[in-house]
């Protein structure tokens, strides 16, 4: 690392740490944003505490047995053998942490309004060990503000002053579960500190471990850039999903329409149409951002239209569902519907706020007999009943399938010859060149 302009001698201390990379790390929340940050600094050299509130996953880890798609056993495990990785449910031992990494759950609550609990329950934990010289990183996604304006005043209680002797930043996780090619040593790094030694203090972490740190003003910076990026692909999919209502309603083929502005070399970004918005991220960080704006007396408008219209996306490929059964004089109530993928999004095994829940609860209303099939997801609840996937083949025999979710693995060239009719929700059988003679069968959103 260049030489430091960090002056407290406690802000010293640390970046020496940093720089000889003896500093041991605690990553807070073992989750799929903790554990791939854990092996990538464990990796780079760190000692890493890895805490977690659950016992099962502790032990996992402390097993080297890995519960995160991303990150295999075989990558791991030798880290947890070598003594790299130490996993605890204890916080005490926070105490032995130079860097604090917070990755735990932001949801929205029963109101669809920020759920921070489980980051001011961390927070607790951190504050009641925090020692001189420890910096504190927030990972986890928030409103513009939070760091400053809840977390900066928790931690101040213990009396040290933040800059001097405990370092405070926000730097949003950007991983994207399941992407072949951006992880998180490649994936740029926005970075935010309370004050510029805090920054400092961070951004030298991260720089040991991640090929780019880009580094803002503030801590509401950071926050708000996560957003924007969020917000961005929600609205986005929001304007996508309405044109496929669009052309729905005048009989044009959306993906056709796609693919030909796709074409335009400058000034066009395709975004896809689908089910509804899935994952931890999108259909929740846009709403932490409008939460935040409404206690400003503003409406974020883009917002609430995007939501709206993603948010009624289910409903109307059931409606598409009832249409194709009806066109072969079949009714919703008694037919057999398979759902083809429950995960949120591809070749992942991710079912949090995943469209596919809603539909099938919509169908189970409806009367249907719902199965599911995927190969990433052994059994899912919804609504307090348990679902047990079918196998593919045994998915073949449905009066409807619904792809929601094109996982590489399906075969669809086989469901389209053996099976009877397919709503596609993401343009999969194009992808995967189903044969002329079976198109007949497949309705397209
Ligand atoms: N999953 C993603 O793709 C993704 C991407 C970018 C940002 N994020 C953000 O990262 C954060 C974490 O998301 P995730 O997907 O990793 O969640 P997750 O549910 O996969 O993991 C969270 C982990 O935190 C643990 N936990 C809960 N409360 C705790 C506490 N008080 N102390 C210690 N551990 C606790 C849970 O047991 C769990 O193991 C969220 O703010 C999310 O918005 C997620």
């Amino acid at each position: 690392m260049a030489a430091s302009s960090a002056t407290s001698p406690a802000a010293q201390l640390l970046a020496s740490k940093i720089a000889a990379r003896t500093a041991t790390v605690a990553v807070v929340g073992m989750g799929y944003v903790g554990m791939p940050l854990a092996v990538t600094v464990a990796d780079a050299g760190f000692a890493v505490l890895a805490v977690d509130i659950d016992d099962a996953r502790v032990a996992a880890i402390a097993r080297g047995e890995s519960y995160i798609g991303d990150v295999p056993s075989a990558r791991l495990g030798p880290l947890v053998e070598s003594g790299k990785i130490r996993s605890t449910v204890r916080f005490r031992e926070l105490q032995d942490a130079d860097a604090i990494i917070i990755c735990v759950p932001t949801p929205l609550n029963k109101t669809k309004e920020p759920d921070l609990s489980y980051v001011v329950s961390a927070l607790r934990e951190i504050k009641a060990y925090l020692r001189r010289g420890q910096l504190i990183i927030l990972e986890s996604t928030t409103y513009p503000g939070f760091t400053r304006e809840v977390g900066l005043p928790m931690l101040e209680e213990v009396g040290y002053r933040c800059g001097d002797e405990f370092f405070l930043t926000f730097s949003p996780e950007r991983t994207d579960p399941g992407n072949p090619r951006y992880d998180v040593s490649n994936t740029t790094k926005v970075l935010g500190g309370v004050t510029a030694t805090c920054t400092e203090m961070g951004a030298a972490l991260y720089r040991q471990v991640i090929e780019t740190v880009h580094v803002v003003s503030s801590t509401d910076a950071a926050e708000m850039a996560k957003l924007l990026e969020n917000t961005f692909r929600a609205v986005n999919i929001g304007l996508v999903n309405e044109v496929a209502l669009m052309c729905n309603t005048l009989g044009i083929d959306t993906w056709e329409v796609i693919a030909a502005a796709s074409t335009k070399p400058f000034g066009f970004m395709p975004f896809y149409p689908g089910p509804g918005l899935g994952g931890h991220c999108l259909p929740i960080d846009p709403l932490y951002l409008s939460w935040k704006l409404r206690s400003h007396n503003y409406t974020a408008r883009f917002i609430e239209l995007a939501q709206t219209i993603n948010a009624s996306m289910p409903g109307f490929v059931v409606q598409l569902a009832a249409d194709t059964l009806n066109d072969h004089s079949r009714a919703v109530r008694g037919s057999r519907i398979c759902i083809y993928g429950v995960a949120y999004k591809p070749n992942i095994d991710d079912v949090r706020e995943s469209p596919a829940l809603e539909i099938i609860e919509l169908l189970h209303r409806k009367g249907a007999n719902v199965v599911y099939t995927d190969p990433h997801v052994a059994e899912i609840e919804v609504e307090g009943r348990r679902y047990v996937g079918v196998t593919e083949a045994e998915a073949r025999s449905s009066d409807l399938a619904i792809i929601t979710t094109d996982h590489a693995a399906f075969d669809l060239v086989a469901l389209a010859r053996d099976g009877n009719l397919i709503l596609d929700t993401r343009n999969a059988t194009r992808r995967a060149a189903v044969p002329a003679e079976y198109l007949h069968k497949v309705v397209r959103l």
